[in-house]
């Protein structure tokens, strides 16, 4: 156990799902990061006080008339890394305010690739902190004593951790109760654990021609059984098609894996 999480108690103990999550964000720029969480289903689950978001300025942090955060990489080479100290005071700091830091994820393109299955089970804790880094990073060593978790959002370089623990928070706090109001849309949608990890079917609306192009006749058909297998058919076209890899852990009648073959097959 870090010394952080030793202050803190059990500091990755769940939450019930009626407690506010409180979410931290370490950032050298705050004001990049909470306009967007004020709008939409994120501003709501704030109005509601279904989270609690918190972004802290680690520059404040930092000593000197400059206030500077990064030095000189030992070993040489390009760029310049963030230094451990000024991140771990802000840590601290939270933590002597009374602020629960819950589970510390370190942004960066060297961690595990974030999927739908961390932003479950990470919408069950009571808080997550996410420390953004710049430049080429942060001092290694800050890992050891406060990160329990390392992400990624993808084989990509950002140009900092902002916008990769925007969009976990994005999509965890969605999963919260009461923040989406329709709940199913949350349950059946691409990724999730129940639709299976399938991409999802398509979707259509009003008008039902639009420049020619006629909704499914099965959608009008209002046969419930029929539209059920028409658009599971379609997940697995869609899922077989563009992400064949993630069919591979899916339980698949004897007719769907022939559909999945004639597919591949190219048929
Ligand atoms: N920082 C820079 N690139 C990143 C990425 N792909 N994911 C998370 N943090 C990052």
């Amino acid at each position: 156990m870090s010394s952080l999480q030793a202050q803190q108690g059990n500091s990755t103990q769940e939450a019930s799902h009626q407690d506010t999550q409180s979410l931290n964000i370490l950032t050298l720029f705050p004001d990049a990061v909470t306009p967007y969480f004020n709008i939409g289903v994120t501003g709501r689950a704030i109005d509601r006080k279904v989270i609690d978001l918190h972004c802290v300025n680690f520059r404040d942090y930092a000593e000197g008339n400059y206030k500077a955060v990064d030095d000189l990489p030992f070993g040489g080479g390009a760029g310049m890394v963030i230094q451990a100290e000024p991140v771990a005071r802000a840590l601290d700091d939270l933590v002597e305010k009374g602020r629960n830091l819950g589970t510390v994820i370190m942004m960066a393109p060297t961690g595990k690739v974030f999927t739908q299955a961390d932003a479950e089970r990470l919408s069950q804790k009571s808080a997550l902190t996410f420390i953004c880094g710049r430049y080429e990073g942060i001092d290694a060593r800050l890992n050891i004593e406060y990160v329990n978790e390392v992400f990624s959002i993808g084989d990509y370089i950002l140009s900092g951790g902002e916008l990769a623990a925007m969009v976990m928070i994005d999509a965890i706090a969605r999963l919260k109760p009461g923040v989406l109001n329709n709940a199913e849309s949350a349950t059946y949608e691409s990724h999730s654990a129940k639709s299976g990890a399938l991409l999802e079917h398509p979707h259509y609306t009003r008008p039902a021609t639009w420049r020619g192009h006629s909704v499914p006749s099965v959608l009008m058909s209002g046969h419930h059984a029929r539209i059920q297998t028409w658009r599971r058919e379609e997940s697995l076209k869609t899922t077989a098609r563009v992400r064949p890899e993630l069919l591979e852990n899916i339980d698949l009648t004897p007719e769907e894996r022939s559909m999945i073959e004639q597919i591949r097959r190219g048929e």
